[in-house]
C-alpha cells in the first residue's frame, strides 16, 4: 500500500489527476473504474482542464462506473448517470459506446448486474478510483457485505433505498486502486484501512490485501 498524505483537497485532486493521466499515456485504451460522491469532484475538474489543455486524450479509454441508485431515472439529478455526464463525460472526448454504467432504469436488476459483472470480466479494470463512506463502505458495499460479493442489488444502510453496486471481489480484481479520502469524518475509515482488523464490519479494510493500492488522503487524517 502506498500512502500519499496531502496538504489539502486541491493537492489530493492534483496528485490523483497526475496518476490517471500518466496511466492513460502509458495505455491509451485503459479501462477506468469511476466513482461518484463529492470526493472525486476535484479530480474530475482537473481531468477536464487537462483535456482542454490537450494534455490527455480520452478517445480510447473505457469507463465502468461503480454503482447507481435503484430504481432511478437517468435524468434524475441524484443519479450517478447524471453526475458522471455533468461532471466529466460531457466535457471530454470519451466515446459514448465506451461508457459503462449500471442501469438504474432496468426492469431486471439481477440480469443487469450479471451482464455488468461479465463485461468487467472481459474488460478488466486497469485502474479503479474509489471513495470511502464514513462507515467504511466502498461503492455501495455497506458494512456486512461479503468480501466475495459480485455486482448485485443491495439495500443501503439506511434501509430506505436500494442500489446496484460492483461487488467487493470485483473491486479487488482491479489491477490498481486509487482510494481518495478527504475530511475529518473519514478518519476512522482510513484508520480501519491502515491498521484495523480486516473485517466485514469495515468493508474498506479488505483493500489492505490489494497488491497495488494507492491511498491519497489529507494529512490531517493521520494526526
Ligand atoms: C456514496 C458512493 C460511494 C462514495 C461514498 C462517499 O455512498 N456510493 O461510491 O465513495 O458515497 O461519498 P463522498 O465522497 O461524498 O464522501
Amino acid at each position: 500500500m502506498l500512502i500519499i498524505k496531502t496538504k489539502n483537497y486541491n493537492k489530493l485532486s492534483k496528485i490523483a489527476c497526475e496518476i490517471i493521466i500518466k496511466e492513460i499515456l502509458k495505455k491509451p485504451n485503459i479501462n477506468i473504474g469511476f466513482a461518484t460522491g463529492s470526493t472525486p469532484l476535484g479530480l474530475y475538474k482537473k481531468l477536464v482542464s487537462a483535456y482542454k489543455k490537450k494534455k490527455v486524450d480520452f478517445s480510447k479509454i473505457a469507463s465502468f462506473n461503480l454503482d447507481e441508485y435503484y430504481p432511478i431515472k437517468k435524468s434524475n439529478k441524484k443519479s450517478y448517470y447524471y453526475y458522471m455526464f455533468k461532471n466529466l463525460f460531457n466535457h471530454i472526448n470519451i466515446k459514448k459506446s465506451n461508457i459503462n454504467l449500471l442501469n438504474g432504469e432496468t426492469k431486471n436488476p439481477d440480469k443487469e448486474c450479471r451482464d455488468y459483472e461479465n463485461k468487467i470480466k472481459k474488460n478488466p479494470i486497469d485502474i479503479q478510483i474509489l471513495g470511502v463512506g464514513v462507515n467504511g463502505h466502498i461503492g455501495f458495499n455497506e458494512p456486512g457485505s461479503d468480501f466475495n460479493s459480485l455486482t448485485r442489488l443491495v439495500e443501503l444502510a439506511d434501509f430506505k433505498e436500494k442500489a446496484l453496486t460492483v461487488g467487493i471481489k470485483t473491486i479487488m480484481k482491479s489491477k490498481k486502486i486509487i482510494l481518495l479520502a478527504s475530511g475529518k469524518n473519514k478518519k476512522s475509515a482510513i484508520r480501519c484501512l491502515i491498521k484495523g482488523n480486516i473485517n466485514k464490519k469495515c468493508p474498506v479494510s479488505i483493500l489492505r490485501r490489494h497488491k497495488n493500492l494507492v491511498v491519497i488522503a489529507d494529512r490531517e487524517m493521520f494526526d
